[in-house]
């Protein structure tokens, strides 16, 4: 491989400096699950996250800022030039971004940490809720629940809002707060017209050279998100989905992993089923076919006009 050493390499992305200004964000086939990448990848997912994270992007490209600048692998240097096939799809030159280190995330439903701690303490990162909710519950308003980026292998940590301040500003916890609240409403009505329920969303946001805050990383993907299936929703359980939490279900259950030791091997029936989840949140979202990739490529107007 003739790809220059990444400046990232992250358990799904590798981040490649292009210049001074600008990075190749590569999503790899690989997932994770519990902190840990696992052995076996899930074929065409790289694939599946970039086209549905730049269909989102290029939708909400007027009114958010993001990082993207092209999906072109023909208008990158000379030196990727080689790994062009293999980098067609899954690569996206971006504006390289000095990255804030927390996770904005926002909450329709009770789900995942977020039912963990109401369970622990009757509150999620300080919002304190209504008795008796159960898991999968609606939430009375979405909320912003924001957490720590952990170092590799350990487990990022909810935060209050305050919390948040304290580690980027006030200022700026107010602006993460506005966007990633925003992202959440109108992802979530176009997520009703293809008949799932948005449960949450974990967005990334970076600073660019001038000061601007940014959208980055991946966008409303099945990596970072629950879609959840809108007409078979029924709260005290796990909801049917097309995300990750098939396979969550599967390591913590079926296949008799202690979380402890490295992760198993996945077995083909299980790569298949979490293939199709993926494929199908992307297939039912943009309302087209996933063909793998699409020749097709956009340059973001945020990026070029700003
Ligand atoms: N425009 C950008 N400029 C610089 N770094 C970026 C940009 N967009 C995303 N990144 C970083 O690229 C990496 C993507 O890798 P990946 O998503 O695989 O990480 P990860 O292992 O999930 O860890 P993390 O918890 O940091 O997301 C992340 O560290 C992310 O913060
Ligand atoms: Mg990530």
């Amino acid at each position: 491989v003739s790809l220059p050493e990444p400046l990232v390499r992250g358990k799904v992305r590798e981040v490649y400096p292009v210049t001074d200004d600008t990075v190749l964000l590569v999503a790899s086939d690989r997932i994770s699950a519990f902190d840990h990448v696992l052995p076996t990848p899930i074929p065409d997912k790289g694939l599946v996250l970039t086209a549905l994270s730049l269909w989102w992007f290029e939708r909400f490209a007027d009114r958010l800022p993001c990082h993207v600048i092209s999906a072109d692998v023909a208008a990158l240097p000379e030196r990727f030039r080689a790994e062009a096939a293999t980098l067609a799809g899954r690569s996206v030159l971006c504006r390289r971004l000095r990255m804030l280190p927390v996770e904005c995330v926002v909450r329709g439903y009770l789900a995942g940490s977020g039912y963990a701690d109401y369970r622990a303490t009757g509150a999620v990162c300080g919002h304190r809720l209504p008795a008796g909710l159960q898991d999968g519950d609606r939430l009375p308003e979405p909320l912003f629940t924001p957490a720590t980026k952990a170092p590799r292998g350990e487990h990022d940590q909810n935060i209050t809002l305050e919390e948040l301040a304290g580690r980027v500003g006030t200022e700026m916890a107010t602006v993460l707060r506005a966007r990633t609240l925003q992202v959440y409403r109108e992802a979530s009505r176009v997520a009703e017209a293809a008949g799932f329920l948005l449960a949450d969303t974990k967005c990334e946001f970076g600073v660019d050279g001038s000061g601007r805050v940014v959208l980055a990383d991946e966008l409303l993907t099945p990596d970072s998100s629950r879609f959840w299936e809108a007409a078979t929703w029924r709260p005290g359980g796990a909801q049917p989905s097309y995300d990750k939490q098939y396979l969550r279900d599967w390591l913590a259950g079926e296949s008799g992993w202690d979380r402890t030791g490295p992760p198993p091997a996945l077995p083909d029936e299980v790569v298949t089923a979490t293939r199709h989840r993926y494929v199908t949140a992307y297939e039912r979202l943009t309302g087209q076919r996933f063909e793998g990739y699409l020749a097709e490529c956009w340059v973001a107007e945020s990026a070029a006009g700003a």
